[in-house]
């Protein structure tokens, strides 16, 4: 089941336009060994790395680029701290549209190299994605520039680009459709909150009873603490987390968010980067799932909700685990430390190596 084949259920334009790389239908798979070890009899990971450009962006990129090819334009101006700016590149090289993105100060140079590979023009900005002051401006410059030269101008939330974040509703749709007849909760990461919103959407259109919670690193908390205490509201705050993806200090969807969580029944959780990189090796590890940071952050959440009694022990809890591994080298490198692969003379070298490990 791809992007296109829930096509009614999300608004796509007509599927003979579609700019696609495959992306959607992504697997839902069942832990073995963290479910058990947390008490927890149906834990879920929705692998969205397995997308073309490992993340799932490319459900947004899919969607957003059909409709600049089909309103004819010929560039795009875009806002990216790393996947979006690699889902965009892709999906305009593949529509012969020229691709320009504002990058965020501190995103990974794999994801950038990736954004470059792709045919794209980068250029970082500074403080943006920190600051909720220079988000808002540089999105305002955005929106001015791309009107003065006919460009189409594409962000990541609902705020910006409806069309292009209603290709990510069908994360929603797959989980409800997999999930059909059962309780479920989903754990969703966010910066901004579009995902979060587009996932609670994708749920509620699919009907049935899940509930879909917003899970935020405690230096980007502008959704899930005033979900969790009963406000209406968002807040900005200047981002501090290391988490890349989830550096959006400004409030975007973050009203929605709120309201579409507290609708189906969510809450928010607030968890901290060093637990979150802790499940990230736990995840390879224990269940052979090569995530990138933001994508282990729903697990923080759910290891939350455990500890502080909100999920029953057969209840079945989703964890979008949103991009891959290969993304961030800097979190590689704090999994698997320094130290150089050895290298040995012969064979008798290795199988002694191997003999004395086991
Ligand atoms: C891997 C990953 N997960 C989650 C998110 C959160 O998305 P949002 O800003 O819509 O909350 C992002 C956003 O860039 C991301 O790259």
């Amino acid at each position: 089941m791809n992007l296109w084949q829930h096509a009614d259920k999300w608004g796509a334009p007509p599927i003979e336009d579609a700019v696609t790389l495959g992306e959607g239908g992504t697997p839902l798979v069942r832990s073995r060994v963290i479910g058990p070890a947390l008490g927890l009899k149906n834990l879920w990971f929705k692998i969205e790395g397995g997308n073309p450009t490992g993340s799932y962006k490319d459900r947004f990129a899919a969607a957003a680029v059909t409709h600049l090819k089909r309103d004819g334009r010929v560039a795009c101006l875009g806002t990216s701290s790393g996947n979006t700016g690699a889902a965009l590149a892709a999906y305009c090289a593949r529509a012969g549209i020229r691709c320009f993105l504002a990058i965020v100060e501190g995103a990974p140079e794999g994801k950038l190299r990736q954004m470059r590979a792709y045919g794209a023009q980068l250029i970082r900005i500074k403080d943006f994605g920190a600051s909720p002051a220079v988000i808002d401006a540089v999105m305002a410059g955005l929106r001015g520039l791309a009107d003065e030269v006919g460009a189409g101008f594409e962000v990541s939330a609902f705020c910006f680009s409806p069309r292009g974040m209603a290709g990510v509703q069908t994360m929603g749709l797959e989980i409800a459709e997999a999930l059909a007849g059962q309780r479920f909760s989903v754990f969703s990461p966010a910066g901004g909150g579009g995902l979060t919103l587009a996932v609670a959407r994708g749920v509620k259109t699919w009907g049935g009873a899940g509930c879909v919670h917003c899970v935020q690193p405690v230096g980007n908390d502008t959704i899930a603490t005033a979900l969790r205490a009963g406000r209406h509201h968002a807040a900005a705050m200047r981002s501090t987390t290391a988490i890349s993806g989830l550096q959006v200090g400004s409030v975007l969807d973050g009203d929605e968010v709120i309201a579409a969580c507290r609708g189906l029944g969510g809450t928010g959780f607030v968890v901290a980067d060093e637990t979150v990189w802790a499940w990230q090796a736990r995840l390879a590890r224990e269940e052979g799932i090569f995530s990138e940071p933001a994508g282990a952050v729903a697990l923080a959440g759910v290891e939350q909700a455990v500890a502080r009694g909100e999920l029953a022990p057969d209840e079945h809890a989703v964890c979008l685990v949103t991009g891959s591994g290969f993304k961030d080298e800097r979190s590689l490198l704090r999994m698997t430390g320094e130290a150089p692969t050895p290298l040995v003379a012969d064979f008798g070298e290795f199988s002694a190596a191997v003999r004395a490990a086991l």
